[in-house]
């Protein structure tokens, strides 16, 4: 029997970071073996917010492909493809303009943030307003049954789904209808406490940070406001210190223990930031070590993502036929 398949994607615009790790990227690790997976370098996508800046793009396809490579993804049983180079994505991205509406697009909550983040609100470029829809054809053009996502991307799902249960209805079951898979942590705060990590937003430990860097930003790291020396009893709840460790401390009883002491002042902030630092770069060192081995052969990660691409464009392809069939499209 096939196996069922996952799809999920990022756009290179920068380096991937803790949040994107907790958010999908440990879930593409976990389920890499049981799923047939498909990793998305999303060019194209990036391009609809940096049209701009074709640079930074081009630059970081690498930048994230070797995120992939250091966080676990193995090319030898996931699939890294690069959105440019399958024009059956397009293709298909075309063919579902019909199916939604302007309206329906302007309500999606995650686009309406970003159009405003982004300044987009006075003139919106319609490659903006229709990335939803081809965020749908990345999904559809495997046939994905699953989409590790965080949070933000479940309206992005929705609309997938929406497009494909009308493409069903009108023109005969042709699409398969993928679901969301949240990850236990949906949403890693900021450093700086705020409630997303987020590259804009600059509070953000990044997958490629060196152990230096490491330390130096969780020693800067938000807490509890209310505390002023160590012997007051310190909150733990909303405290993203401790959300880090509960998140990448394997030792439960460990973060228990730091948590106790935290609530009755018996330890200060210097030293769980400390105990955070050297939770993370013992978490990270093997991902650093995994990424330079292959950021010493550039050309070698490249050949993985053309290999990658030229299969998931066969993939892509069948469904583009089963798609043009369905829509009569399809003559010869
Ligand atoms: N929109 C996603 C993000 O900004 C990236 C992405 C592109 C994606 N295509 C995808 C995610 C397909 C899941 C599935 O992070």
């Amino acid at each position: 029997m096939n196996k069922k398949r996952i799809l999920t994607g990022d756009r290179p615009t920068g380096p991937l970071h803790l949040g994107h790790y907790v958010g999908s990227l440990k879930q593409r690790v976990d389920l890499q073996h049981e799923y047939e997976t498909f990793v998305l370098i999303a060019d194209i996508q990036a391009l609809t917010d940096n049209f701009e800046d074709p640079d930074k793009v081009n630059r970081n396809v690498l930048e994230v492909a070797l995120d992939y490579l250091a966080v676990g993804i193995d090319p030898k049983v996931a699939t890294m493809c690069v959105q440019s180079a399958i024009p059956e994505i397009a293709e298909l991205t075309v063919l579902y303009l019909n199916l939604v509406t302007e309206g329906r697009l302007k309500q999606n909550p995650t686009l309406k943030n970003e159009i405003r983040e982004k300044g987009f609100a006075k003139s919106l470029p319609v490659g903006f307003l229709t990335y939803p829809i081809s965020q749908a054809a990345d999904i559809t053009a495997f046939q994905a049954n699953l989409v590790p996502v965080g949070e933000d991307q479940l309206p992005m799902i929705e609309q997938t789904r929406d497009i494909v249960k009308k493409f069903n209805a009108l023109y005969g079951k042709t699409l398969v209808e993928p679901e969301a898979f949240l990850s236990k942590f949906p949403r890693l705060p900021g450093t700086d406490g705020k409630e997303k990590m987020g590259k804009s937003l600059g509070n953000v430990i990044n997958i490629s940070d060196p152990a230096d860097v490491v330390l130096k930003k969780v020693m800067q790291m938000y807490t509890d406001p209310t505390r002023k020396r160590a012997t007051d009893p310190g909150h733990v709840k909303g405290n993203p210190v401790f959300t880090y460790l509960d998140a990448f401390n394997p030792y439960t009883r460990d973060v228990e223990e730091l948590k106790r002491k935290y609530e009755e002042g018996k330890i200060g902030d210097v030293a769980v930031k400390e105990a955070l630092a050297e939770v993370l770069n013992k978490f990270l060192d093997p991902l650093r070590a995994r990424r330079e081995t292959y950021a010493e052969n550039p050309k070698s990660v490249m050949k993985i993502l053309k290999q990658g691409t030229e299969y998931a464009r066969e993939v892509a392809h069948e469904t583009v036929s089963a798609v043009k069939t369905a829509m009569k499209i399809k003559y010869w």
